[in-house]
């Protein structure tokens, strides 16, 4: 995959999702036409309610799940991600994308440094990772805890590593479903710190968020509607 976007074209776009989930014999419809887009170097908030789809439509955009058979599209660079080999998609979902959700996901049997190098366990040059891995550990402040396990920190900081981790390719595009959902509001504020100077280095982001004054951080807001994405929402005559 070329790591140049091609001029006018959305670096990430969800065209016509559809998802459903069967329960038993009930199909549950969950995503039924959802479409946005994501600019190099923008950062769009996904709004919607508890239940809406918001962290369906994050996996599907990741490429850790699918749509329904001819359920739409997620592109990236104009390419079709559910047409990639298994390898390419593989490296779609390590390299150019990061993922970052609301509990975190790290190992418990794994130290701050070992969690960040994950994602650098299946690429090459591991002494670069570490070297890339210690780096975004002390930009993050987490320099002091390298050999510490997630149980003894803070959420704000398991989140920091989990950032780090999720930063560790220089993946075009971080993911993140409710960042700071598990945090309170000072430590919640320090990560949006975090991801607000990364979006400033370049970084495209998708932040998924039912809290409005988080989304509002965002250049743009789209919200999950039954089902739909409703595009470019004005948060100030909702
Ligand atoms: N693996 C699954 N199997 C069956 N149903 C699922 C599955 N994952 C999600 N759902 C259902 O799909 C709907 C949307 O779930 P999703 O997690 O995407 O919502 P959400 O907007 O992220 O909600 P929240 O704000 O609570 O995180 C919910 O009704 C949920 O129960
Ligand atoms: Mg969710």
């Amino acid at each position: 995959m070329s790591d140049q976007g091609k001029v006018g074209v959305p670096l990430l776009e969800a065209v016509d999702l559809h998802k459903t989930y069967r329960m038993g014999s009930v199909d549950v419809p969950v995503l039924q036409g959802s479409s946005m887009k994501l600019d190099p170097g923008e950062w769009v908030a996904v709004l919607g309610a508890s239940g809406s789809g918001k962290s369906t439509l994050l996996h599907l955009l990741g490429g850790l799940d699918t749509p329904d058979p001819k359920g739409g599209e997620v592109m990236y660079k104009g390419r079709t991600i559910s047409t990639l080999t298994r390898g390419a998609r593989n490296r779609y979902r390590n390299r150019e994308v990061g993922l970052v959700f609301q509990f975190y996901h790290l190992l418990p049997e794994l130290n701050v440094l070992e969690n960040t190098l994950l994602p650098g366990l299946v690429g090459s040059g591991i002494r670069a990772d570490r070297d890339r891995a210690r780096e975004l550990l002390s930009t993050f402040g987490l320099d002091h805890r390298l050999t510490h396990r997630p149980r003894e920190l803070s959420g704000g900081e398991r989140q920091r590593v989990a950032i780090a981790r999720a930063l560790l390719n220089k993946p075009e595009v971080l993911l993140a479903d409710e960042p700071t959902g598990n945090l309170d509001e000072d430590t919640g504020s320090e990560i949006l710190e975090l991801l607000k100077k990364e979006h400033q280095a370049g970084l495209s982001i998708v932040m998924v968020t039912h809290d409005r004054a988080i989304a509002e951080l965002a250049d743009r807001v789209v919200v999950l509607h039954h089902g739909r994405v409703d595009q470019d929402q004005s948060l100030s005559i909702q």
